[in-house]
């Protein structure tokens, strides 16, 4: 089967997230890396798209220069991830589903509810796919815990816990790192610093394995490094559609924990819980029973845990594969056959009124909003 031919934006030399896209898009042999406006200076962007293999005539300086090559090409790219700073997402993923890309976008998707909204729209008029990177839920022990939830494994699900906290804005002598500084300018990274870059995979797991939406929420933010204009620790408790009662810790400057990811899932009949620094086993407890652990690529798991297992059992699996598995999925939609699971659009402005219902309970004392996009109320 001929690649897929597919192209970046952003995720340049030494950004955070762009080594993850390249391994992640071209682990399987399923994408060539055709194309790229990877820096947002011209001409770094374009030496080192060429350095990584991209064809000089498609080593774009911007996301404008390459919509405009690409859109009449016959061989133009079937998919561009966007994995630039928050505030430049919505005019690029928008233009190019516009164009009749399909498109990747980096969470958080927009900036606000109504771009959020816009994109789901464009999204459904173009036909094509708008998926956001949720990369957590592409975890093969992630998708076992949700098809446990599923099959009523664990019965009803009653509380989920989860929290996403590291240390790495800890230091304020770096607070001024360029890398460091846009998550906390309202310009850049909008209304929320570490709830829209990290809080938000914690939520969308939450909704992710227990099969549910987000309804109402409470919040409480907090700067701790006081020159920071946007949070860097926030406490959420919510409420799922279905009755769940949720609770959210996410820091940056809990210094000490490295990627403090974790979930907590307590159903009438059983617990779950899974961290990502140790991806492969799933921890599960029948009620009154004994606890046990559950590894990746062992028998018995259930099929999409199965086949998103990639590498023999105990050998361990990473981050960057469970990239390359939302890349798998993404060539399986892109080719017609698509899979439940591929976060999209709808989970990204979903997402996006979460945040913004976030910074209003905690300006608000943490008065309860409701969480819901009104396109989904
Ligand atoms: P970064 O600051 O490390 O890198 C950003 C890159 O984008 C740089 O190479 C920069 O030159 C380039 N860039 C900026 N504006 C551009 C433009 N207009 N055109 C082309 N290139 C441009 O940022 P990082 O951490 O890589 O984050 C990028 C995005 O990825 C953010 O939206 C962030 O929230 C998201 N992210 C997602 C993660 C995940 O787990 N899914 C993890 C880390 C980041």
């Amino acid at each position: 089967m001929a690649k897929l031919k597919w192209g970046m934006i952003g995720g340049g030399e030494g950004s955070q997230i762009g080594p993850a896209h390249r391994l992640g898009a071209q682990a399987d042999g399923l994408f060539e890396f055709a194309a790229g406006a990877l820096d947002h200076r011209p001409e770094a962007g374009r030496a080192y798209a060429q350095r990584l293999g991209v064809p000089a005539d498609r080593a774009y300086g911007d996301w404008q220069e390459m919509l405009a090559g690409e859109k009449d090409r016959p061989d133009r790219i079937d998919l561009v991830t966007i994995a630039t700073p928050n505030a430049t997402h919505f005019e690029i993923a928008k233009a190019y589903l516009e164009a009749g890309f399909n498109v990747l976008c980096e969470k958080p998707m927009t900036m606000t509810v109504e771009e959020g909204e816009e994109i789901v729209r464009v999204a459904r008029a173009s036909g094509r796919i708008c998926a956001v990177n949720y990369c957590y839920s592409a975890y093969p022990m992630v998708r076992q815990a949700r098809a446990m939830v599923r099959a009523g494994e664990i019965g009803k699900v009653r509380l989920v816990v989860t929290n996403f906290s590291h240390g790495h804005h800890g230091d304020a002598t770096d607070a001024d790192n360029p890398r460091v500084r846009w998550r906390y300018d309202p310009a850049m990274a909008g209304v929320s610093g570490q709830f829209a870059d990290c809080g938000i995979h914690a939520l969308h797991m939450a909704s992710f394995i227990c099969d549910d939406k987000v309804a109402t929420l409470s919040a409480d933010m907090a700067s701790t490094i006081s020159s920071r204009q946007l949070e860097d620790d926030a406490m959420v408790n919510f409420r799922m559609e279905g009755g769940t009662v949720g609770r959210l810790w996410t820091s940056s400057v809990a210094i000490g924990r490295q990627h403090g990811f974790d979930i907590q899932v307590f159903g009438e009949t059983g617990g779950l819980r899974w961290a990502s620094e140790h991806p492969n086993q799933l921890i599960y407890t029948p009620v009154g029973g004994r606890t046990q652990i559950i590894e990746k690529g062992e028998g018995g798991l259930h099929d999409d845990a199965m086949r998103l297992s990639r590498v023999a059992i105990a050998h361990p699996e990473g981050f960057p594969l469970a990239v390359a598995n939302i890349y798998c999925d993404l060539a399986d939609a892109i080719r017609g056959e698509p899979r439940d699971g591929l976060p999209d659009a709808a989970d990204g402005v979903r997402s996006i009124a979460a945040v913004h219902a976030a910074v209003a309970s905690a300006r608000a004392e943490g008065a309860w909003q409701d969480a819901r996009p009104p396109m989904f109320r």
